[in-house]
C-alpha cells in the first residue's frame, strides 16, 4: 500500500520519498526489484524513479526531515488475541518526533483501530518535546491488491480525518487532481470509516454464502438470487459473490481488530462475529463437499487450481488455499497445485505440495479439481483437455466459475457453491 500511494503521488506530480527501514528492500527498489506483484506498478515506478520524483531511502531521518507531509504506511498484523499490532505505527511516531523540525503532517494511512491518531500524537507530543510543530490527519485507503494503481487514481471517495484547517487544506489539495469526492471528518470517525467499510464489505460476502448454503438445501441458485437481490441499488451487485470465503491480508485481520476494539470500549459486536464464523464455516463446507464427493480421501489425489486469497496478486496471506489444502492433507490427500503467480510464495509455507506448470499438469492423474481463486486462465481452459488428464472428471468449484449445465453437458460433475445442477432453459 505505501509503495503504490508513493508511485502514485509521484505520478501526480508530487515529489516523493519512500522510506522504509527493510535495506534490501530498499536496496533491491533503487535497483527496480519490485517486492509485490501488483499489474502497472514496476512501470509507474520505473518512469518517476527514472525522472527523480520518486526515490527511496532506508534513511528515516533524511525522509522526516526533508517531507511536509508524512503518510505513515507500516502494517498493522494481528496479535495473537486479535488486536491490530500497532508497535510499526509507535516505532514510527516516536521517529517522527526525533527529527522534526519545522511544520509536519501526519497522516495515518495504514489501517489502524479507532483512537490511534489520538496516541500518534500523544506519541509525538511526548517525544518531540517542542522540537516542531505538527498535525495529525487520517487518511485510510481503500485500494484492493491486483486493482490497486486504477482504485488510486479513479476512488469512489476519499477520506480525511483532521483536526487543524492548516491539514485540511494541504490534503484537499494533495488529492484535487483525481476529482473525487472528499469526506472530510474528524479523525475518529475517519478512522471508524475504514473499519466499518472493511466489515461491512467482509459481512455482504458471508451472507451471501449463508444464502448459499440455503440454496443448496432447497434446489435454488446463487447466482440467480444474487442477481436478483444486486439489482436493487439499495444492495448493488458488487461482493455478491458466493465462494470459498474471504481471504487476504485485510478482512479478517480487520475484522477481527474491529472486534477487539469494539470488546475493549464495551460493545459485542455479535454481528461480526457471525460474519467471521460463517467464513470460516464457508471453508469447512468445500472440504466437506470434497470429502462426499470422494467417498475416501486419503490415498487421492487432488489438483488445487489457484493458491493466491484473489485474482491478479501473488499475495496468499490468510488465503482460503492455505486452510483448504491443509484440511485435505491430513485427510491423506496427496496435492496437486498450480497458480499463475503465486507458486514461489506458497512454496514457503505448503510443504509436501507438488507444483505444477500449469494447470492441465496439477489436473494430471488427478481424483478432482478444485478451483479455489478464480483467475481468467482458468475460466478459458481447454475442458476437454483437463477431462482427458483428470483420473475421473469431477470439478468441485469453490468460486462458481463455471456455468453446472455446460459443464454437465461436458461429462463432468461438477458441485459448485449454492448452484442448481442443471440449469433450466
Ligand atoms: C480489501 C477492500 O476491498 C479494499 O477496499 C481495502 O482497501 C483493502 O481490503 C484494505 O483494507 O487494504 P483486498 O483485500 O485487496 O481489498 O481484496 P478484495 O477484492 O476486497 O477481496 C477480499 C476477499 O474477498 C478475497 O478473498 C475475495 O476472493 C473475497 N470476495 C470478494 C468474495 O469471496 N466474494 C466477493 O463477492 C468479493
Amino acid at each position: 500500500m505505501g509503495l503504490v500511494t508513493g508511485a502514485c503521488f509521484a505520478e501526480l506530480g508530487n515529489r516523493v520519498i519512500c522510506a522504509d527501514n527493510d535495506t534490501k528492500k530498499i536496496a533491491g527498489l533503487k535497483k527496480g526489484v519490485i517486492p509485490i506483484y501488483e499489474p502497472g506498478l514496476k512501470e509507474l515506478i520505473g518512469i518517476n524513479a527514472k525522472s527523480r520524483r520518486l526515490v527511496f531511502t532506508s534513511n528515516i531521518k533524511e525522509a522526516v526531515r526533508t517531507c511536509e507531509v508524512i503518510f505513515i504506511a507500516v502494517g498493522t498484523p494481528a496479535l495473537p488475541n486479535g488486536e491490530a499490532d500497532l508497535t510499526g505505527i509507535e516505532n514510527v511516531a516516536r521517529n517522527i518526533a526525533l527529527n522534526l523540525s519545522g511544520y509536519r503532517l501526519v497522516v495515518e494511512k495504514s489501517t489502524v483501530p479507532v483512537e490511534t491518531g489520538k496516541w500518534v500524537k500523544h506519541t509525538i507530543q511526548t517525544y518531540a518535546r517542542g522540537r516542531g510543530k505538527f498535525d495529525v490527519a487520517s487518511n485510510p485507503e481503500f485500494l484492493r491488491e491486483g486493482q490497486a494503481i486504477s482504485d488510486f487514481m479513479h476512488p469512489d471517495r476519499i477520506v480525511i480525518g483532521v483536526e487543524s484547517k492548516k491539514a485540511q487544506t494541504i490534503l484537499t489539495d494533495l488529492y484535487r487532481p483525481l476529482n473525487a469526492p472528499i469526506v472530510v471528518t474528524d479523525i475518529a470517525s475517519a478512522e471508524l470509516i475504514k473499519h466499518a467499510s472493511n466489515s461491512f464489505l467482509a459481512t455482504k460476502i458471508s451472507f451471501i454464502n449463508a444464502v448459499s448454503a440455503i440454496c443448496e438445501k432447497v434446489g435454488a441458485d446463487i447466482k440467480e438470487v444474487a442477481l436478483g437481490m444486486g439489482l436493487d441499488k439499495r444492495i448493488g451487485s458488487a461482493f455478491l459473490n458466493a465462494g470459498v470465503g474471504y481471504g487476504g491480508s485485510c478482512f479478517p485481520k480487520d475484522l477481527e481488530a474491529f472486534i477487539t476494539i469494539s470488546e475493549k470500549l464495551g460493545y459485542d459486536f455479535s454481528l461480526l462475529k457471525a460474519s467471521r464464523d460463517i467464513n470460516y464455516q464457508q471453508k469447512v463446507s468445500f472440504v466437506n463437499k470434497i470429502k462426499d464427493a470422494l467417498w475416501i480421501v486419503k490415498g487421492k489425489t487432488i489438483a488445487v487450481l489457484g493458491l493466491s486469497f484473489k485474482p491478479n496478486t501473488d499475495d496468499i496471506r490468510s488465503a482460503p488455499s492455505l486452510d483448504i489444502i491443509q484440511a485435505l492433507r491430513l485427510e491423506g490427500a496427496r496435492i496437486r497445485a498450480y497458480d499463475p503467480s503465486a507458486m514461489e510464495k506458497a512454496k514457503e509455507l505448503l510443504r509436501g505440495v507438488v507444483f505444477c506448470k500449469d494447470p492441465y499438469e496439477a489436473c494430471r492423474g488427478s481424483d478432482c479439481a478444485l478451483v479455489v481463486t478464480e483467475w481468467d486462465e482458468f475460466k478459458e481452459l481447454d475442458l476437454a483437455k483437463v477431462k482427458k488428464a483428470l483420473r475421473r472428471p469431477l470439478i468441485i468449484d469453490g468460486r462458481n466459475i463455471y456455468e453446472p449445465g455446460r459443464m454437465e453437458k461436458l461429462g463432468f460433475t461438477y458441485i459448485g457453491i449454492g448452484r442448481k445442477k442443471t440449469k433450466k432453459g
